[in-house]
């Protein structure tokens, strides 16, 4: 199986292939790569821990002091929100918009790594079809959605990811992740058949998001002076995965956090915001927590770790985390878009000089999700993996 993914064009080294029978086993069949059982504890359900209106917090889910989010002002000045893209200036506007509209994307990505996205194309109904069956598989008992269980050390299925230890603290939050694309990645268990149009919807809002993600890869070469189907030639059959997340109202949303803060292991990360959404993402920006304003039909996009590396750096995949509201529920719904397992990833010939000397090295990409998917998530720690350390530092 793991032959017929191989695609001629990208040569891997010896040592690079021994590890894609690891690669597989976690990526593919999504089963634990541990060689040791790892012990997570209670992972308690938050909608249940919810529903049980207890007024005290389980000391798993209260945030170290440092940790715990301030909670900042929900509304601030134009100037320090994230840039917002019209789509259909890249994709039909005149030669004047179209310019426009490419630069303040690429100042977007190399200031914020975040955009919103507008005039997208993407059909406003099956935006809110995927959010509808994404509600009601949220609503439904605790039962039915653990017929569908995240195995411990693994990443898909219906409970909480990224938790490899008892003593880690939890996120305020339940998910419900999914592998799509290729479709080896998928296990057919694990998809619900209830709500029963859950899947038919999955699978048309996926193929539309994978088109825009290809549509929004081709631009942002552009914006880097690149030929538009560089990242397309190089990524083969693109990776493709959904997290359903949802964070329900929290008595004490100064003491703990939705989901912990990260930046994305993917080349181009997609979020849908629950219509009218309560503000709940977060972006690190000069040290302060960001909030991102829900924009009405418009599509959160950020640089992943991949598209970092590629580009040196110059584009930023940038430090997030959600927090929680005192009263409201938040849903989003997010689709991560990767290179194939099999390619090497490093910084581009064009993206390196004397002025800016390599800070990466080069991996295979398999390799790197894989070590993504089996450690906590803490912040922009994860691409260390890729770093190479400056001259003259220790
Ligand atoms: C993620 C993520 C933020 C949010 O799932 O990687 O950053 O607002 N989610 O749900
Ligand atoms: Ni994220």
């Amino acid at each position: 199986m793991a032959v017929s993914l191989l695609s001629q064009r990208f040569v891997i080294s010896a040592k690079l292939s021994s590890n894609l029978t690891s690669n597989y086993k976690l990526l593919i069949t999504m089963a634990p790569i541990f060689d040791f059982p790892i012990k997570v504890g209670r992972i308690d359900d938050v909608q249940e821990l919810k529903k049980a209106q207890k007024t005290k917090i389980p000391y798993r889910f209260v945030r170290d002091v440092a940790e715990r989010p301030k909670l900042a002002p929900t509304h601030l000045p134009l100037s320090t929100s994230i840039p917002i893209i019209d789509l259909s200036k890249l994709m039909k506007g005149n030669k004047e918009d179209f310019h426009f509209e490419i630069l303040k994307l690429s100042a977007s990505c190399e200031e914020w790594g975040f955009f919103q996205v507008i005039n997208h194309g993407i059909d406003l109904d099956l935006l809110e079809k995927i959010e509808k069956v994404a509600m009601e598989f949220f609503m439904l008992p605790v039962e039915e959605k653990q017929k569908y269980p995240m195995a411990p050390g693994t990443v898909q299925g219906y409970g909480q990811a990224f938790v490899f230890s008892e003593d880690q603290k939890l996120d305020w939050c339940n998910m419900f992740a999914l592998g799509l694309v290729p479709h080896s990645i998928r296990n057919p268990k694990l998809w619900p058949t209830n709500p029963p149009t859950f899947s038919d919807t999955v699978e048309t809002y996926s193929r539309e998001i994978r088109k825009l993600c290809k549509d929004l890869l081709r631009f942002i070469a552009l914006s880097l002076g690149l030929r538009e189907n560089v990242f397309e030639e190089m990524f083969g059959v693109s990776v493709q995965a959904m997290r359903m997340n949802y964070y329900p109202a929290c008595p004490r949303p100064d003491l703990v956090l939705g989901l912990s803060p990260h930046s994305d292991g993917s080349a181009l990360t997609v979020l849908q915001q629950g219509k009218g959404s309560t503000v709940g993402l977060q972006i690190l920006k000069n040290n302060t927590w960001v909030p991102i304003q829900p924009v009405r039909n418009a599509l959160v996009i950020n640089i992943g770790d991949t598209i970092e590396v590629l580009t040196n750096g110059r584009y930023k995949s940038s430090e997030h985390r959600a927090v929680t509201h005192k009263e409201k529920d938040r849903l989003s719904i997010v689709t991560f878009y990767a290179p194939s397992y099999e390619i090497e990833i490093g910084p581009m010939p064009e993206m390196v000089d004397e002025k800016n000397p390599s800070k990466y090295r080069r991996y295979n990409h398999g390799e790197y999700s894989r070590h993504y998917v089996t450690n906590k998530l803490q912040g922009k720690k994860t691409l260390d993996f890729a770093k190479i350390p400056p001259k003259n530092s220790f």
